[in-house]
């Protein structure tokens, strides 16, 4: 694992672009795209170089990590929707290049294996982007998520739901459940890249970076890859030994 601790929120921005920046530019690329806050900084910095220095997503693909269940993609904080008003409809992704799984499933465990082999098709993701929970989830894969465990349901800790209800008019708003990529197809990207900002995800930061290897943070199970960077801020740096 490499941790780089960055100045400001704005440095692990992008940082985070340049590292996808690199690799789109490298050729035809498979992305790992995760919603929540974090990213939104990373997409604003790729749209801007899209814009203004030729950064083409044409040859990319790009796979979500999550979706609420119950939510069709047409709703506004689907993660479909979200992705798509925050980052991939300002550039120029191929029609069918971006990819999610279907929170309205009539059988949720077809979709999510359809899901997985659809990944795979496309080779396998280059670079994963990821946030991270305040109790250390990564996807929704929530603390005492096997370790080894593939895309399927989870079910939303209270934390997390509280966490999220900001993006809701209503808190109860915020569905229980969710399909997430598991840890383990996590963790077959290629190279990960882990974003963190703010003292909120001080401690889960330290959890995930030093703690043990640990169900109760599905994030440490990253220090088992070969290939992972962290780029947080001074703040979510602050609780590193
Ligand atoms: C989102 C996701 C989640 C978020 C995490 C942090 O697709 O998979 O793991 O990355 O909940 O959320 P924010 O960035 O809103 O603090």
């Amino acid at each position: 694992m490499e941790i780089v601790i960055l100045p400001t929120a704005a440095d692990v921005a992008r940082t985070a672009a340049d590292a996808i920046e690199q690799q789109v530019r490298s050729g035809p690329s498979v992305l790992g795209l995760a919603t929540g806050s974090t990213p939104l900084g990373t997409y604003q910095e790729l749209i801007e170089r899209h814009r203004s220095g030729g950064l083409s997503f044409a040859t990319s693909q790009a796979f979500l990590l999550d979706e609420y269940l119950g939510l069709a993609s047409t709703h506004p904080q689907s993660y479909h929707s979200v992705i798509r008003g925050e980052f991939t409809d300002s550039v120029d992704f191929g029609a069918d290049a971006v990819h999610g799984l279907d929170g309205t499933a009539k059988d949720p465990a077809s979709e999510a294996l359809r899901y997985e082999a659809s990944i795979e098709a496309a080779g396998g993701v280059d670079v994963q982007i990821l946030g991270i929970g305040t109790d250390g989830h990564i996807g929704f894969n929530e603390p005492m998520s096997s370790l080894a465990s593939r895309t399927r349901i989870k079910t939303l800790t209270r934390q997390t739901r509280q966490d999220n209800a900001r993006f809701f008019e209503n808190p109860a708003d915020v569905p229980d459940h969710v399909l997430t990529q598991g840890l383990g197809t996590i963790g077959e990207a290629r190279h990960i890249l882990l974003l963190a900002m703010g003292e909120s995800k001080a401690e889960a930061i330290a959890a995930a970076v030093e703690g043990p290897v640990a169900a109760m943070c599905p994030a440490s199970a990253l220090q088992l890859h070969p290939h992972v960077t962290v780029l947080v801020d001074e703040a979510a740096a602050s609780k590193l030994a």
